[in-house]
């Protein structure tokens, strides 16, 4: 695996694939990788010729300078896992090579990024949209691999691609999660050991409700009964939890309203100050 740092290396490694035929995989990351990740990455590796993995915490998509500071960066971890994955090229620019520049582009991503994570951390997505446009362009891929924990920033990142025109395919990949239901996120090292044990609840409530739709209980109150039983439990403390258009992301009421992809469940919940995000399907 060959570490790459610049823009212009990552360009001529490009062009040659793209020159004898050879498709491109690439799953963007922020680094501090765990098991999702190489889910994703041993996906990429099934599917493509050649797999691009960039490691490279955004600057731009983080509303919380704290959030920024604090997120976990384990570069040489994240490059042994990588290798023995067998991929081919790890992306690993700094801010400078990324943004030489600030970037001004300002997305219009619509309804989709409004809601949820979009109104609960403005700029966010729009940062998110920077980024992924940028490496879309340098590595031309064939196929983009993206973990569904992240519901909404897939749906903001087809908007993207249709705004931008690229010919490519997203690859929705399921959430991996921990033996007790836990999603996995490069966020949960931060969780204190008791925050750890309260964390799975936040699964199991969501699979709880799903047996609430099978009762026969509308959209709107399973969705208010799903984000009260998380605010019961001490030490989880809701942001929001909505049940909206799996396409969308618009809110629901009534199950019947969602769209061909059905309904899901978004949440994000604090837990011991760690701000958590999950998600299920109706
Ligand atoms: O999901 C993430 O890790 C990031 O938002 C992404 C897609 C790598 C862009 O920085």
């Amino acid at each position: 695996m060959e570490i790459i740092r610049t823009k212009q290396r990552l360009a001529d490694v490009v062009d040659d694939a793209r020159r004898q035929g050879r498709s491109i995989g690439l799953v963007p990351t922020m680094g501090a990788l765990h098991a999702g990740h190489r889910s994703l990455v041993e996906r990429a590796r099934k599917e493509n010729d050649v797999v691009i993995v960039s490691v490279f915490v955004n600057p731009t998509q983080f509303n919380n300078p704290d959030d920024l500071r604090t997120y976990p960066r384990t570069e040489e971890a994240d490059a042994a896992m990588l290798e023995a994955c067998g991929v081919d090229y790890a992306f690993i620019p700094s801010v400078e090579e990324v943004y030489p520049e600030p970037d001004t582009r300002v997305f219009d991503l619509g309804p989709v990024a409004e809601v949820m994570e979009g109104a609960m951390r403005p700029g966010h997505f729009n940062g998110v949209a920077q980024i992924v446009s940028k490496l879309f362009a340098l590595t031309k891929p064939t196929r983009a691999y993206f973990g569904e924990k992240d519901f909404q920033q897939i749906a903001v990142i087809r908007r993207m691609v249709e705004l931008e025109g690229f010919d490519l395919e997203i690859v929705p990949c399921p959430i991996v999660r921990e033996a007790d239901g836990l999603a996995l996120s490069s966020r949960n090292v931060r969780l204190s050991p008791e925050a750890r044990a309260i964390a799975p609840k936040i699964h199991y409530i969501l699979e709880l409700s799903r047996d609430l739709k099978a009762a026969g209980k509308q959209a709107a109150e399973v969705q208010q009964a799903t984000l009260d039983a998380i605010n019961d439990v001490e030490g989880l403390e809701a942001e929001y939890y909505q049940i909206v258009d799996a396409a969308t992301m618009q809110p629901i009421s009534r199950w019947e309203d969602a769209g061909e992809l059905g309904a899901a469940g978004c949440v994000t919940v604090f837990c011991g100050g760690v701000r958590l995000i999950d998600n299920i399907r109706y």
